[in-house]
């Protein structure tokens, strides 16, 4: 995006944003509540049309899109998941996904089954607890696996270990090429997955920068490990634990 402003009626939402995010990398969206976060994601996605500079992805524009070709570039979850789901059932809903994405029957909810097992198929998407929606929304929109992959706010409600399950779909989407781009105030997620921190405030990108050294750096954004080993770098507890373990004469307890 270049020189990206925005704004809803009066209000303000993105003042001359210009990023460009890449192929194989997880970027974290940052800042506080009404810092401009979604509007961005959903410049991304088509959802909004630029007022004042320019969205592409792989060279299009994603408000010029037909859906079906929307579809296989970006995808976005968005911050309230039900939006997304639109079917009777969750095994519906999964055949929509399929049939939507082009897809082999079966894959969405093969995805589904990846993030949270034993939902079943019969229940209406209304019915489900807050994380097992957002991981249907999830399955749908990561099933057809666009090279531009969008999340706002993915963790609400995700149990720990679906949300440890998240974070590694989301590293390996990333190792085989994808951008990932996540909006979030879950530092711990941040930690986790991000290669790259991108702070927003009152509609600008205020930082730019390495996960390590934004999350290490910052008094607001830094995870419990960081917070705890500061000023040395260490992001997470698998880390120190995997450091340590390979340092000759010490045992480490899990
Ligand atoms: N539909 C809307 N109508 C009017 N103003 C809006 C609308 N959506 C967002 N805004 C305003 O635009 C600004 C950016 O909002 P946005 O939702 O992008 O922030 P955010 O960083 O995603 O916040 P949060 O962390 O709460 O999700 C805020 O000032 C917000 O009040
Ligand atoms: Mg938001």
């Amino acid at each position: 995006m270049k020189g990206l402003t925005a704004a809803y009626g009066p209000v303000p939402a993105l003042a001359d944003v210009t990023l460009d995010f890449h192929e194989g990398e997880v970027v974290a969206v940052m800042g506080r509540n009404g810092a401009g976060k979604s509007t961005l994601l959903h410049h991304l996605v088509g959802l909004r049309r630029a007022q004042r500079g320019s969205v592409e992805v792989l060279g299009r524009a994603p408000a010029a899109l037909s859906a079906s070709e929307a579809i296989r570039l970006v995808g976005l979850v968005p911050q309230d998941p039900g939006a997304l789901l639109c079917a009777e059932t969750v095994a519906a809903e999964c055949r929509d996904g399929d049939r939507d994405g082009g897809l082999a029957a079966g894959t969405t909810r093969a995805v589904l089954e990846s993030l949270v097992g034993g939902i079943s198929g019969g229940a209406h998407p209304k019915d489900l607890s807050e994380g097992q929606r957002l991981a249907l929304a999830l399955a749908v929109v990561l099933a057809p696996e666009p090279p531009l992959l969008l999340l706002d706010e993915p963790t609400r409600g995700l149990d720990y270990g679906a949300k440890e399950r998240l974070s590694r779909q989301l590293r390996q989407l990333a190792a085989r090429g994808h951008c990932v781009v996540v909006a979030t105030h879950d530092v711990e997620l941040v930690a986790e997955v991000a290669d790259r921190v991108v702070v927003l405030a009152d509609g600008e990108a205020i930082t730019d920068g390495p996960a390590r050294s934004v999350v290490c750096h910052s008094t607001s954004l830094a995870s419990q490990v960081a917070r705890i080993l500061a000023p040395a770098e260490w992001l997470t507890v698998e880390e120190v634990a995997t450091a340590l373990a390979e340092r000759p004469g010490h045992r480490t307890t899990p």
